[in-house]
């Protein structure tokens, strides 16, 4: 708590309302008795202006272009660190020892099959079936197949349930795309880690054995901690408020994979790569540029602008060099890279994004990397979803164990009909 208070005064009564502070980032004002001493609420259409919560996992400063997991810049972990080790610091709070390390990837490793009766749901879903429609699907069907693991009221239950998302999203995520192929479902391997699996279990077939090139392991790896938490985003927020009923966590993690599925959410790396290959060459560039600046045309640059960000996402900057080390290490010459680094550029000198601090975000670059090592661009926010469980359920440990924790439930400006009566259909 600060020593400051904000003062407010409404229709003539002053009262005071606590700030707060946090370690590092913008104060608070704790509204929480504005109701009750005005009468009104406060309008905040997108919570542009609202803490919904206190946490301690990740830290952005927008302006300056700063992501941190629990106080760990995310270059750092990007270029040093594994994904299990960072899971196991979103979900712990700190870097583990190399025991612990260890522990925690055995027990991931030994959580990755599933329930061989889930397998039926796949060939519910038609061929064509977007895999991001097969994730909702799947993930919520989970509560029905790991009942000892749905009381959220039991922290053990909790943790299973966390390891076991964690666990079997590569799985379930590999089973999507190959349903979508038409070829045998994989099953995982002990023996390899959490990334080389899932791309065996995603590119292998059994006709012949699959061995992951070590620069795509490290590059999807690079990926998957890019993404693995990013504070009260959309889908994570939606994790939360339908955590915040008490729902079991895996239909809170399909609530969340719902909410990313949109285009200006996770769905942007798709929307990005499509938009580079609709651009095609470099001379077209200018055009999209134009309609993108154009008041009265939809078209937006994908992969451009975000609502935290008004400075590089650094995200983007690791994004940026694992896709020329992707490229030059499959001898990939994709038009497309040199399309996003000009229109980049071009963009970040124009004075309609630099006026808007709009620069590129994390879905710039993904799109060409995972297209280059192969997937399909509808399995692009799928990916996003696998890394992004681990945010998803240590944002939902963290919520259930806080003791500020209400159910999520806004209030609204009424503008409809004010009482009316109700007319007979014979009489209107
Ligand atoms: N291209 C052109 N103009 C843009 C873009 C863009 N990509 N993004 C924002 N603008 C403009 C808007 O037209 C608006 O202009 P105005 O003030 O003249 O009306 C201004 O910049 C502010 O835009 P808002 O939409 O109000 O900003 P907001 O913070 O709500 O939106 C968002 C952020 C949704 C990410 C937006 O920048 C966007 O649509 N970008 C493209 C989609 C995208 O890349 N999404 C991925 C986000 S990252 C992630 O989810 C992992």
């Amino acid at each position: 708590m600060s020593d400051n208070n904000a003062t407010l005064t409404v229709g003539g009564a002053t009262k005071d309302y606590a700030v707060m502070d946090g370690s590092v980032g913008p104060q608070v004002i704790d509204v929480r008795k504005l109701y009750a001493n005005t009468g009104m609420f406060t309008y905040d259409p997108g919570f542009t202006s609202t803490a919904s919560c206190e946490s301690g996992l990740t830290y952005i400063d927008g302006d300056e272009g700063v992501l941190l997991h629990r106080g760990y810049p995310i270059g750092q972990l990007a270029e040093e660190s594994s994904f299990m080790e960072v899971c196991y610091l979103l979900l712990n709070g700190e870097l583990p020892s190399k025991t612990e390390l260890d522990d925690f990837i055995t027990t991931i490793t030994r959580h990755t099959m599933v329930h061989e009766q889930l397998t039926t749901f796949y060939r519910g879903f038609r061929r064509d079936a977007h895999p991001m429609a097969i994730m909702c699907g799947v993930v919520g069907a989970l509560s029905a197949f790991y009942h000892d693991s749905t009381d959220i009221n039991d922290p053990v239950q909790r943790k299973i349930a966390s390891h076991r998302l964690i666990a079997k999203m590569p799985t379930i995520a590999a089973m999507a795309y190959k349903y979508s192929v038409g070829q045998p479902f994989v099953y995982p391997r002990n023996d390899l880690s959490y990334t080389a699996n899932f791309l065996r279990m995603t590119f292998s077939v059994p006709a012949e054995e699959y061995i992951p090139d070590p620069v795509i392991v490290d590059a999807m790896d690079k990926i998957f901690i890019l993404h693995a938490d990013h504070e009260q985003n959309a889908s994570t927020s939606t994790v939360r408020l339908a955590g915040s009923s008490g729902a079991n966590p895996f239909a809170c993690i399909a609530a969340g994979i719902a909410c990313l599925w949109g285009p200006a959410h996770g769905g942007a790396n798709e929307a990005a790569l499509n938009m580079l290959r609709e651009i095609g060459t470099v001379d077209k560039i200018p055009e999209y540029i134009a309609r993108a600046k154009n008041k009265d045309d939809p078209f937006r640059l994908m992969g451009f602008g975000h609502r935290v960000y008004k400075n590089y996402d650094p995200r983007a900057t690791v994004m940026q060099k694992t896709a020329k080390d992707v490229l030059e290490k499959l001898g990939v010459n994709d038009p497309v890279f040199d399309v996003a680094k000009e229109l980049e550029q071009i963009a970040l000198n124009d004075p309609y994004f630099i006026e808007k601090k709009l620069y590129p975000n994390v879905d710039f670059y993904s799109g060409v990397i995972l297209s280059a090592i192969g997937f399909p661009t509808e399995m692009f926010t799928v990916l996003f979803a696998l890394a992004r469980t681990v945010g998803w359920v240590a944002q939902w440990n963290e919520m259930i164990s806080d003791p500020a924790q209400k159910i999520g439930r806004p209030r609204q400006l009424y503008t409809g009909p004010t009482q009316r009566d109700y007319v007979p259909v014979e009489k209107r």
